[in-house]
């Protein structure tokens, strides 16, 4: 269905490719970084460039995303980077966390990306494309025209970032990609090496998203977020369905193994992992597991918005999970996570350390950010008969 052999090798490509001049100076942008997050959210809300088809429904069906990992299945079946990625036993940890059995998802080589975010934007980038075009065969002259003239915009704490430059790259488009100062500039070279330009905001992650809201309605170009609020569905949607593969993936290694895990632990920025993963898993799963979704104690936002019954920002300070460090949920996320998730925990900056090193002596290279699931069934066990799934979200940062 989709010819792409000859494409794909550039996703994994780590040719650099120098970037472009950036095409806007963040100065024009800076005085956004001033305003208050929350005021700019919902004075632009519904104002994001975009037809959005889904609006809130008014009655409870809380997945506002498709949770079925068929079509990027699909997409990716002709990849040659493309394999599942590795769900290992450990058996010497369990002693450690107090545990039965203990499985990780290593999502840190996902694609040659990193991380699992791997699955998300560059699906949405695909399937956008085919969309415009009407099109699914991306070798063709005429979908190659229509990915031309598409430029893509996100901010991104990293990963989604990466993900949508090399979805651009690989399918023809443009992508322009902004980020945070927190951000480390090894992101902002791996996101060049793809093709795209990066735009610095010095500022925090939720300016970073509000420079890019302001630049896609000036320039006319396609706001693809990882987050979504009310009349911004579609395309976060997207990027959700894409990360369904990987509970597919463990559906079947656990079908095949003819065991099932009673925990699964879930770390949640703007919760678009927690939510996708949460849903398959409701949906799909042959036994039902605790679902516990673990945040960073400096951004709590989806334990907050649950806890409130709407999406609610959270305040704090800078956590050492970069990736997590959200301080407002997504609301597709939020919307599934209510009803699929049975509880919030959050972690401190130590235990998310302490993750890492644990990690690092089983061979396990990570960030505090793709370690934090270990960190919460290490602080509370779950008890000697638990079987966890743990999700090593990414790999080491680099430099
Ligand atoms: C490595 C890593 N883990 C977890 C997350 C959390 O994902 P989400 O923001 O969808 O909750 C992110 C988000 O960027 C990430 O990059």
């Amino acid at each position: 269905m989709f010819p792409m052999k000859a494409i794909w090798p550039l996703l994994a490509s780590n040719a650099l490719i120098l970037s472009q001049q950036h095409l806007i100076k963040s100065k024009k942008y800076s005085h956004l970084c001033r305003k208050n997050a929350q005021k700019f959210l919902s004075f632009f809300s519904n104002a994001d460039g975009m037809t959005d088809s889904t609006q809130i429904p008014t009655n409870l069906d809380h997945h506002l995303f498709h949770p079925d990992a068929s079509r990027a299945e699909a997409l990716l079946k002709d990849c040659p980077v493309h394999a599942p990625t590795p769900m290992t036993e450990i058996d010497l940890l369990t002693e450690e966390v107090g545990i039965s059995r203990l499985w990780l998802k290593d999502e840190s080589d996902r694609m040659g990306l990193g991380s699992f975010k791997a699955l998300g934007g560059a699906f949405a980038v695909a399937r956008m494309i085919a969309d415009k075009a009407g099109s699914e065969d991306f070798s063709s002259q005429a979908t190659k025209n229509t990915a031309a003239e598409m430029v893509f915009i996100t901010a991104s704490a990293g990963n989604h970032g990466l993900s949508v430059a090399a979805g651009a790259k690989v399918f023809g488009a443009k992508a322009v990609i902004v980020l945070a100062a927190a951000v480390p500039e090894s992101f902002a070279n791996r996101i060049r090496a793809k093709s795209a330009d990066v735009l610095r905001v010095d500022g925090s992650y939720d300016e970073s998203v509000e420079v890019a809201r302001q630049v896609a309605r000036d320039k006319d170009w396609i706001l693809l977020a990882d987050g979504s609020w009310e009349g911004y569905i579609d395309r976060p949607a997207l990027v959700m369905e894409g990360y369904c593969v990987i509970p597919e993936e463990c559906r079947a290694a656990f079908a095949k193994l003819d065991v099932w895990p009673t925990h699964v632990y879930l770390q949640a920025g703007v919760g678009g992992l927690a939510a996708a993963l949460s849903a398959h898993i409701r949906l799909n799963w042959a036994e039902q597991p605790e679902i516990i979704v673990v945040e960073p104690d400096a951004a709590p936002c989806l334990q907050r918005s649950v806890e409130a019954g709407r999406l609610t920002r959270v305040d704090g300070a800078d956590s050492n999970m970069g990736r997590l460090d959200c301080k407002d949920a997504s609301l597709i996320a939020f919307r599934a996570l209510q009803q699929d998730a049975d509880r919030f925990v959050t972690i401190t900056d130590e235990e998310a350390t302490a993750a890492v090193n644990t990690f690092a002596r089983y061979g396990i290279a990570t960030t505090p950010s793709g370690a934090a699931g270990l960190a919460a069934p290490t602080a509370a066990s779950p008890g000697p008969d638990a079987r966890c799934l743990l999700i090593v979200s990414e790999g080491p940062e680099g430099d």
